[in-house]
């Protein structure tokens, strides 16, 4: 029911507004102080006030100023006298929805009350709709945060804003334990009972109990919290529980996309994991195919990452250069064992079946299409930065730059290994290689970024190559 208050010092004013009003299934409350108006107000603002202007102690103007601090949104109606018109132009600054003359007829005032309450009928459902496209704006927000903790704070101010509460708090609930967890709260010390939370999670319509208005946060699927707002003093429970409710779903459809999110990446993290255990057995059977590749391509993968690192490439190139690294001379393993442990040279027709294995590599591989990405690069790891590599003859930037790396930390480990045909030449002379055929064989800005983190590391790192030098 809405609720007006009357405010003039003439008790038969007072009489008469409370009889017509009554009449129009309102609640009516009334005094002849304005004083005594602000404490009523205070203690729980109505939808309407009408006021006298002239009055003793205060006056209907300073009266409209005083509950206008409390409530900016606050509805009058001024009963004006004879001569109270200049004042007229003062109230209507003040926010006055309309005015009364006196004396008024019964169809005056009931014209005139019938007509606000209309006007902030209308009012209200404006304001309710633009809360909602500004909750419509909030979700989109929530539900873009791929973290619980953002989501949960922002929810959280949201409803604060939206309900002009005082408080607010989100709790996490564990359904193993039945146990509620403090997530975030505005202030830091808020708690809220345990019976109350235990009430919100069982109910599909928010609990509005002591002052606070508190709503459980799930999903279709499952119940994952509880979110609550509180009021400190006055309009005790008056938040909009529907309000609290829609904040609550979002918040409940948006944990719960976190955390289908989070496990779907821990499964795409473990499937990572076994393809990259499954490459690295792989490669460590093709390098034991001849003692002079054995533990080459896992060099190999160390000394690209290394470029990697240096060249500030992201973790998505530095994963699928791993596996690129690992399985670069993948296409040898159905290759002759005389060829891959020959002692001397090899003569132009066996190098021409070496050539062919980056293709065959490729071909091995292209069933598994998460390796699709690899297989590109591993495809031009013999290319040559002028064009004189194979098998496509590609150069310069339209080789995959991480076939380039590839190229350099492949390169560099065949000249500090040691070979049947020749010793180590040693770390010093392979750099000088690598130096030398920059431009030509090598990109030079990936040689340039390898001698550097060679140069930064070569003090302190464990590696087979650098003991030979
Ligand atoms: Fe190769
Ligand atoms: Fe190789």
């Amino acid at each position: 029911m809405k609720r007006i208050l009357v405010v003039d010092d003439d008790p038969l004013i007072r009489q008469l507004c409370r009889d017509i009003l009554k009449g129009l299934g309102l609640e009516i409350a009334d005094t002849g102080n304005p004083l005594e108006a602000i404490n009523l107000w205070s203690s729980s603002p109505f939808d309407l006030m009408i006021t006298d202007i002239k009055m003793p102690v205060m006056s209907g103007l300073e009266l409209m100023a005083k509950i206008k601090e409390k409530t900016p949104d606050a509805a009058f109606v001024v009963i004006t006298g004879h001569g109270d018109y200049s004042l007229a132009v003062e109230a209507i600054k003040l926010g006055v929805y309309d005015f009364i003359n006196k004396p008024f007829r019964r169809e005056d005032l009931e014209m005139t009350v019938r007509d606000v309450m209309y006007k902030l009928e209308l009012l209200n459902e404006i304001n309710r709709l633009k809360m909602f496209t500004r909750l419509h704006m909030a979700s989109n927000e929530i539900m873009h945060t791929f973290d619980i903790n953002t989501a949960v704070r922002f929810g959280l101010e949201n409803a604060l804003k939206e309900t002009r509460a005082s408080e607010g708090i989100v709790y996490l609930y564990d359904g193993d334990s039945g146990k509620f967890n403090k997530l975030y709260s505005i202030p830091e010390d808020l708690e809220l009972p345990d019976t109350l939370l235990k009430k919100a999670i069982e109910s599909d319509v928010p609990i509005i109990e002591d002052g606070s208005v508190t709503a459980a946060i799930g999903s279709l699927k499952r119940t994952l919290g509880v979110l609550g707002v509180r009021y400190i003093n006055e309009r005790s429970g008056s938040a909009d529980p529907e309000v609290v409710a829609v904040i609550s779903r979002i918040l409940g459809m948006t944990i719960d996309n976190i955390l289908l999110f989070k496990d779907l990446k821990r499964k795409v993290q473990e499937v990572e994991d076994l393809l990259l255990n499954i490459i690295k057995v792989l490669s460590n059977a093709l390098d034991a195919k001849s003692p002079w590749t054995k533990g080459h391509s896992e060099r190999v993968c160390s000394y690209s990452l290394m470029i990697a690192e240096e060249m500030g490439l992201d973790r998505e190139a530095k994963r699928i250069l791993e596996m690129a690294a690992l399985l670069h001379d993948i296409g040898k393993i159905g290759m002759y064992d005389y060829i891959l442990n020959k002692p001397d040279k090899l003569l132009p027709q066996e190098f021409e079946i070496v050539k062919l294995h980056p293709l065959k590599g490729a071909e091995i591989l292209r069933p598994i299409s998460h390796l699709q990405e690899v297989i590109k690069v591993i495809s031009h790891h013999h290319e040559h930065y002028d064009g004189s590599g194979y098998p496509d003859g590609l150069r310069g930037e339209s080789i995959p730059l991480l076939s380039r790396i590839l190229q350099v930390a492949d390169a560099f480990d065949a000249m500090t290994s040691e070979r049947p045909y020749r010793k180590i030449p040693g770390i010093n002379r392979a750099i000088e290689e690598l130096k030398s055929c920059s431009g030509r064989q090598f990109d030079p800005s990936t040689v340039e970024a390898f001698i550097r983190a060679l140069n930064r590391k070569r003090n302190y790192m464990d590696m087979r190559t650098f003991q030979a030098v």
